[in-house]
């Protein structure tokens, strides 16, 4: 059916850790099946799987927004089936109200920004907006607090200096960063973003120094960061934490925000331990959210998406 083939196409837009583009869909009739790509797990960065199933919940929501936008009731049956990889199944039920299509239209538009943003502040309203679409996915969200933001700086700079200090992570985000570009994957140096001073420091996209994106005159007095976290680290949950992530992003996209993600500090144990802090330990921490407001600079350009021919088969 062309509407799931859309909405597959629609996808291919979800944010990845590294971009790497871990799903596939299988489509017949009325249904369209999502699968992790295990062969695109990081080894190192993310040897838990995690990442791979928020980045496979992002897809997987992308797909719900652009169904519901062409007028489509589907149902989601969330299975997970390890020996197939499989993860969800989306299916076509009727014909529905089409939803408002300001998240569907969103889906190309959003992009990760890595640099510094202003200081327009996110209001609260936006937040707590935000915080219902997460908790409507099944996930919650902390806003972190002025007096966190000092212990969220020292978790991600521990996580940089770790990673900055391990070989084996050092040769997976050369992998990544240096992408031939038929792969259609990966962060390319025309999308990193130069190092400079931060509030809360980011993951260094750029080893090879050849970062095209300046850091922006601004210096982050705005930025919100926020924490998305689960009850537990149960495959299920986390893939509903990445759709939470994907209704968090679209509609701040819809609604003039700027965003990135930054994951290292979940990635090892220490930083992940003070993140768990911040959210008083009351459950696991997926991933932190920046989201702010940016002067009027074009936006970086856009990172490369596989060819959908590898990603979406079709069965007659
Ligand atoms: C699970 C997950 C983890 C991510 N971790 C980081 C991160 O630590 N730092 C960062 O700058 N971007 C991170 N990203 C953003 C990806 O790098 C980005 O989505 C990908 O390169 C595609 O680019 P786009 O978001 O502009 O479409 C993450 C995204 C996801 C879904």
């Amino acid at each position: 059916m062309t509407a799931l083939e859309d909405a597959a196409r629609a996808a291919q837009h979800a944010p990845s850790v590294f971009n790497t583009q871990p799903w596939s869909w299988r489509i017949t009739g009325d249904t369209m099946e999502l699968f992790a790509d295990s062969a695109r797990q990081l080894d190192v960065v993310d040897k838990s799987g995690k990442l791979l199933l928020l980045s496979c919940g992002t897809a997987l929501h992308h797909a719900r927004v652009a169904l519901a936008a062409a007028g489509y009731a589907v149902s989601v049956t969330r299975e997970f089936d390890p020996s197939r990889g499989l993860l969800a199944t989306v299916h076509i039920e009727g014909a529905a109200e089409p939803a408002q299509t300001d998240l569907a239209d969103a889906i190309p538009r959003r992009h990760s920004d890595r640099r510094a943003f202003g200081e327009r502040p996110v209001a609260d309203e936006e937040l707590t907006t935000l915080r219902r679409l997460v908790e409507a996915e099944g996930a919650y969200l902390h806003v972190v607090r002025p007096d966190q933001v000092v212990e969220l700086a020292i978790s991600t700079e521990s996580a940089a200096g770790a990673e900055r200090d391990d070989d084996a992570f050092q040769a997976e985000l050369a992998r990544w960063t240096s992408r031939p570009s038929f792969t259609g994957d990966g962060v390319p140096p025309e999308t990193a973003v130069q190092q400079g001073v931060r509030r809360v420091p980011l993951r260094d996209f750029d080893p090879f120094g050849n970062a095209a994106q300046p850091i922006g005159d601004a210096h982050d007095q705005g930025t919100a960061y926020l924490v998305l976290f689960g009850e537990t680290d149960e495959p299920e949950a986390v893939l509903r934490g990445g759709e939470a992530l994907s209704a968090l992003l679209l509609r701040a996209t819809a609604d003039g925000l700027s965003s990135s993600v930054i994951s290292d500090a979940i990635e090892v144990e220490w930083p992940r331990h003070l993140v768990r802090g911040l959210i008083a330990g009351l459950g696991e921490p997926y991933l932190v959210i920046r989201l702010g407001y940016l002067p009027d600079a074009p936006p970086p350009p856009p990172t490369p998406r596989r060819d959908p021919r590898d990603v979406i088969t079709v069965i007659e």
